[in-house]
């Protein structure tokens, strides 16, 4: 398993094929497999870089912690990081196996005690309601009514006065070079995201495409976009 940063490639391995629409539709298929994520971590090593991500280091730093849900977590940087700033912290994944690897590298960085984990399956069970301060997602690529799904019972989980946070990559991305072939209906916009979330329930606090660079394996500076939204419960 290659070390990759986050961001990257969030899209499963450079294979994915998009020659085809029936081709896209089995790949999109594969990657909501339990069996898919349980792959790509079964490995001796990490598959991210283990370090949180930029945007939520940039939505959260600020606040205050509390209870928070970190879901698609992977190998658990965002959670870690969480956890050493104070936050009280469930791991949630499909894949048990980056659940072994969450509790391995919470140990390891002394935060095990505040950082729990959960197997669940977004799109098919719903989170416990009201239960959190900050429900977090980061590169959970769904297509559109498991994403639909996943955002409502993720948002279902905010408590009122918490902060619902949705990273993804940005369909911007699809068009520029440096990236691999990716399933479009994977990639909704900032907008498309938000619209989820009921206006009479959230305060949107933030709605981007927020452009980030990496460096690509040949040195070269890689531009791209990160769906960013932060919506605040108010009902
Ligand atoms: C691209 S990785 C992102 C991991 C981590 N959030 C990060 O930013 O590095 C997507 C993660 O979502 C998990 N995942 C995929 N479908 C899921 C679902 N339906 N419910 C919960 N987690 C899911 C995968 O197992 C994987 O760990």
């Amino acid at each position: 398993m290659t070390s990759q940063t986050h961001g990257q490639d969030h899209h499963g391995s450079g294979s994915t094929g998009t020659d085809g629409v029936q081709d896209v539709d089995a790949v999109v298929a594969e990657m909501m497999r339990q069996e898919f994520w349980d792959a790509r971590y079964a490995g001796e090593g990490l598959a991210w870089s283990g370090d949180p991500n930029p945007q939520l280091v940039a939505e959260v730093a600020d606040l205050e912690p509390g209870r928070a849900l970190d879901v698609g977590c992977g190998e658990g940087g965002d959670a870690v990081w969480l956890a050493r700033r104070g936050w009280d912290v469930t791991a949630a994944d499909l894949s048990p196996l980056a659940l072994v690897k969450v509790e391995a590298v919470a140990a390891a960085a002394g935060v095990g005690d505040r950082v729990r984990t959960l197997h669940l399956d977004a799109v098919a069970q719903a989170p416990e309601p009201a239960a959190y301060d900050l429900v977090s997602a980061a590169f959970l690529h769904l297509p559109p009514e498991p994403r639909a799904a996943a955002i409502a019972g993720l948002a279902a989980a905010v408590a009122p006065g918490g902060t619902l946070l949705w990273v993804a990559h940005s369909p911007l991305d699809l068009a520029l070079p440096g990236h691999g072939p990716r399933p479009p209906q994977l990639m909704p916009t900032e907008t498309e995201v938000a619209a989820a979330l009921d206006p009479q329930a959230w305060s949107l606090e933030v709605v981007e495409a927020r452009p980030r660079t990496r460096t690509g394996e040949d040195g070269t500076e890689v531009l791209h976009h990160d769906v960013v939204v932060r919506a605040r419960r108010t009902g």
